[in-house]
Parts: structure tokens; sequence; C-alpha cells
């Protein structure tokens, strides 16, 4: 094994996914829906397997899928793009990044991250010889000081990793939060690489502010999203990055040479996906505020202490105070709530670095992305709770 990746062990998501299954545990840990995606987008999909369409798709994506993303950012965010030029088509958000970052970025570079951090980015970090740079959110709103960022940009610092909606703790990031950003970015010439996945789940009265729509941001955004979570359909990796035609370009470099094409049916199927209708974009919103609400009640009848999240699938919470006192830190937490309760959670410390890992030891993830049954078997496991 080289010793770049030596010291990647396994994710957490596969460990808690091991031992939910071994206790039969109700699984609230990883954020895969437990229910399927659109009808037409699925049949969709079949449709173009039936078609033909079932040879390697151009590298940059099929024109009528970069022609929806595109439709796509002009109908949410009033964002231009020309999709022959601004828009490639990735294996997921997933691939997107680690081709945004090996394409824009050099070995000895900087990147900032927020912690706690989605748990890509820093061996794509790694794997590409640039050192991450940690930038905390803290408190009950997971704010960073303003500050702490502004000390973080140096000369080094090549590009800014940015995820909103906030994976695992359902921050959504203010306008004036981007606003700051933007400016250091601006200041220092940086490039910010934006991760918008959750950008349709959001809750309340949260609305999401896409960072490449900021003035002076456009030229010098990378913006992430996919099919993934929005269309429930996790499973299918089809990914994309937007921005102008040079930083695209240098992310398809990468890309050409990592992935070459995507799943061409699946393509197919996305460019259905996108066109649907707002009503579509509406009912997903209402059913996840529906889900949050029901998860949040759940938690909070628990016993926990919740950070009301206001995007994404998760919801973190603060677990003091409810296990017993043998329970040490998040990993303990974690395993005895599936042993003990039946519910898997994701502990928070794996979203942390090694020095960083007593910000997270209190903290776990629940997943809201799953059916009512689903979330009622785990509110039924919590009754326990009363008894240990
Ligand atoms: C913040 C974030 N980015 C990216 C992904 C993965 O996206 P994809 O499946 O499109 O690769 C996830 C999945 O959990 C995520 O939470």
């Amino acid at each position: 094994m080289s010793q770049r990746v030596a010291g990647f062990g396994t994710t957490i998501f596969a460990d808690i996914n091991a031992l939910a299954a071994k206790h039969g545990a109700v699984n609230l840990g990883q954020g895969a829906p437990d229910f399927d995606g659109p009808p037409e987008v699925l049949a969709a999909a079949v449709k173009a397997v039936n078609s033909a369409l079932n040879q390697y798709a151009p590298g940059i994506g099929m024109a009528p899928v970069r022609q929806a993303i595109a439709h796509h950012a002009q109908r949410f965010y009033n964002q231009t793009l020309n999709p022959d030029t601004d828009v490639l088509v990735a294996s997921g958000a997933t691939e997107a990044m680690f081709a945004a970052i090996l394409g824009l970025t050099d070995p000895g570079d900087e990147v900032i991250v927020f912690e706690p951090v989605y748990d890509t980015y820093v061996p794509n970090l790694v794997m590409a010889g640039v050192a991450p740079r940690y930038v905390p959110l803290r408190g009950d709103d997971w704010r960073f000081d303003a500050d702490e960022l502004a000390k973080a940009f140096n000369p080094r610092t090549k590009a800014i990793v940015i995820n909103t909606p906030h994976n695992p703790t359902g921050k959504v990031f203010s306008r004036d939060e981007l606003r700051a950003i933007a400016e250091l970015c601006m200041k220092h010439n940086v490039v910010a690489i934006t991760d918008e996945v959750y950008e349709h789940i959001l809750y309340d009265d949260a609305s999401h502010v896409r960072l490449a729509t900021l003035p002076g941001m456009a030229e010098r955004t990378v913006t992430i999203s996919s099919l993934g979570k929005t269309f429930s359909v996790t499973g299918w990796k089809i990914g994309w990055a937007m921005g102008p035609a040079a930083l695209v370009d240098a992310v398809n470099q990468a890309h050409q040479f990592i992935t070459y094409a995507v799943a061409s049916p699946l393509q197919a199927a996305a460019a259905t996906a996108l066109h649907l209708p707002f009503d579509f974009f509406e009912h997903l919103q209402s059913s996840y505020q529906a889900r949050r609400d029901r998860m949040l009640a759940v938690l909070r009848r628990a016993g926990f202490k919740v950070f009301k999240p206001q995007g994404s699938y998760f919801i973190m919470i603060d677990w003091r105070g409810v296990a017993p006192s043998h329970v040490q830190n998040d990993m303990q937490f974690a395993r005895w709530l599936i042993q003990e309760i039946g519910v898997a959670c994701i502990p928070a410390s794996p979203f942390y670095q090694e020095a960083d890992k007593q910000l997270g030891q209190y903290f776990a993830r629940f997943a809201v992305c799953k059916k009512d049954e689903t979330l009622d078997a785990a509110a039924e496991r919590f009754t326990k709770l009363g008894k240990t």
C-alpha cells in the first residue's frame, strides 16, 4: 500500500453500516434515501437503456444533459452558463470534486476547508499533494470566525472548498458569510470550489445562495452539484462541475483521465430530472421539511440537544445527558446506540482532523432522508432510552 493512502483507513460509513446490519439497527447513518426516485426519471433511464444509449458518452457529458444543467442554473439562480464550455458531467459530485482539486491545484499548495468537513475532501487533497487548512465552524449556528478565516489565507492558498447546505451540520451559509468569503477570494486571487449537492433540501425560510452568482465570483468559482440527493438516486453517481470555461477545462483535464465519461443512460435520465417542473422541487422541499420536523421531535423527545438544520439530509445532536456515563466519546456513543438502542447514526469526530477530534466528540449525525416507517421505527427504539 502506498504511503499516500496508508493513513486513510475505512470510511466511518462502511464501519457503521456493517455494525448496524450486524445488530439489526434502524440505520439513520448514511445519507442515502430508503425510497426511490421520481418514476419519470427512473423510466427515462430504462428508456435510454432500451434505446441503444449504451456506448461511451462524450467525455464532457452528453449535450442534452449539459444543456439541462445550464437551464437549471438559469432557472433557479439566474446564472448563465454556456453548455458547451462551462459545464462538465462527472461521476457524481465526488469525482467532480476530486477532478477540480487535481485540475486546479499543485503539490505544495494549500486549500482551505471548513471543519467539520465532508469526509472525501481531505483525502482528495492528500492524494493531490495539497495541504488542507482548517477553519472551524462553532456554536449553535456553526459560524466561522471572520479573523480566523482571513488568517487562513496566505500566499500558498490556491482554493477554498465551501459546502452549502453543509454536511454534517445542516448549516446553510448566509449571503453575508458568502460575501465575506468572496472578498477574501478576490483579495488573495483564490478559486472557490463549492459543493452544493443539497441545494434543494432547505428548511423553514432558508434560501440557498450560489457563491458563483455573487459579484466578482463567476470567474473564480467552480460549482459542483449532482443528481443523487435532489432526485433520490444516490447510486447513480451523476454529478457535474460548472464555471468559467478556463476553470472547467482544467477540471476536465483531470476528469478525462479519471473516468473519461459517465454512464450514458443515467446521464440521459438526468436531463429529464433537471427539467422537472417547479412543483417537483416544491414537493421535495415540503416532504423534507416534514421529515426533518418529525425527526427533530423524536430526537428532542429522546433528550438530545439538537442543532436545528437549515438544509441538507442531516441533524446533528449533542448526546451528553442521554448516554450512560461509561460512554465517553462519539465513537462509543454510536456503538452504544446501535447495540443497546438499535439505531445507527454517524459519530461526528471523523469529520474533524486529528488535532481537532475533541471538537466533535460530543456530537453525532442522524440522516432524515428516510421513509416515515423508518423514522417511526427509530422513534419506537428511542423509547428504550428511559429504560437503560
Ligand atoms: C456534501 C456532499 N458532497 C458530495 C456527496 C456525494 O455526492 P455524489 O454521490 O454525487 O458523488 C455527498 C454524499 O453524501 C455529500 O454529502
